[in-house]
């Protein structure tokens, strides 16, 4: 949910919001949303030339997992059964509540950061109700319902994943208070959505930008171009990133445990020491660092 750098507080996104008639980017109806930005996912108002679309954009990408994305991704995509039809979020709920204590929320669009968190941190994931049109098959702006349920979902069933989530929730919360709400969204960024894992039969992907997007999945594994830093949390969140091309710096992580456990500690402290310490640009290699390349 978190798109771009900087705080993007409730007076803000409302403006943004505002700002939507004149031309403004914000996608999806909001005048239904409640107190939490929830609305209902009214499954039955979705047409067949729209679950058409979603089979296949999900036809595509699960092509390209296998190989690709980490293995907890792929043993509970296959789980989902969403290859079909865009999901009933009310019948994967009850799944993903068995499995892990979470459950989905329908979603207008983006929602304001302290919701967001405020979601995560009570085991919500907020899923966008509405689908891409056809001739945006290749590159949204804005996470649509594909984007939230086939990058997001998946990675929800797993135990580490689901207990670091409601984890970053609540940090999303605390940060908010501490001024590191900036710093907090590129940890987000570099790993929920662009993370990379080395596996012992080679690099993965387990972000679900990358995961979601028809290009970034096989770029990410196999371009010379970008580089590939071992996972640092204070260094992330020094790190200034892209949204709008393919990203210049993957970290990766060992697996979910380490990621789980290098962001439970709190990071007061780290914001008071990066406060006023200098970016990094998207594309740095500090001295010491190692890009592991591919
Ligand atoms: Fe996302």
């Amino acid at each position: 949910m978190i798109v771009n750098e900087g705080a993007v507080d409730q007076l803000e996104f409302l403006k943004t919001l505002a700002e939507k008639s004149d031309g403004g980017s914000l996608r999806g109806d909001y005048s239904k949303a409640d107190a939490h930005y929830v609305v209902a996912q009214d499954w039955a108002a979705y047409t067949p030339e729209q679950h058409a679309l979603w089979r296949k954009l999900y036809q595509r990408q699960a092509r390209l997992v296998p190989g690709r994305a980490c293995d907890e991704f792929i043993a509970s995509l296959a789980a989902l059964h969403a290859a079909d039809a865009i999901p009933d979020f009310e019948r994967t709920s009850e799944a993903l509540f068995k499995a892990t204590g979470w459950r989905l929320v329908a979603v207008p669009g983006l929602v304001p950061d302290h919701t967001f968190f405020e979601h995560l941190s009570e085991r919500r994931f907020p899923v966008t109700v509405w689908l891409r049109e056809p001739q945006e098959f290749d590159y949204i702006v804005e996470p649509d319902v594909f984007h939230d349920f086939f990058g997001h979902v998946p990675l929800l069933f797993n135990p580490i994943v689901a207990d670091h989530l409601q984890q970053y929730g609540k940090g999303g919360l605390k940060a908010l208070q501490l001024g590191g709400l900036k710093n907090l969204a590129r940890l987000y960024w570099y790993t929920i959505e662009f993370g990379l894992m080395q596996t012992e039969r080679g690099l993965r992907a387990y972000g679900a930008g990358i995961l979601s997007s028809g290009g970034e999945i096989e770029y990410c594994l196999t371009s010379k171009t970008p580089r590939r830093i071992a996972f640092n949390g204070e260094r992330i969140m020094r790190t200034l990133y892209k949204i709008d091309s393919y990203q210049e710096t993957y970290f990766v992580i060992r697996d979910f445990q380490q990621l789980f456990d290098e962001t439970a500690p709190d990071f007061a402290p780290i914001y008071a020491r990066i406060k006023d310490a200098d970016d990094y640009p998207a594309n740095s290699l500090l001295p010491g660092e190692v890009d592991i390349g591919i």
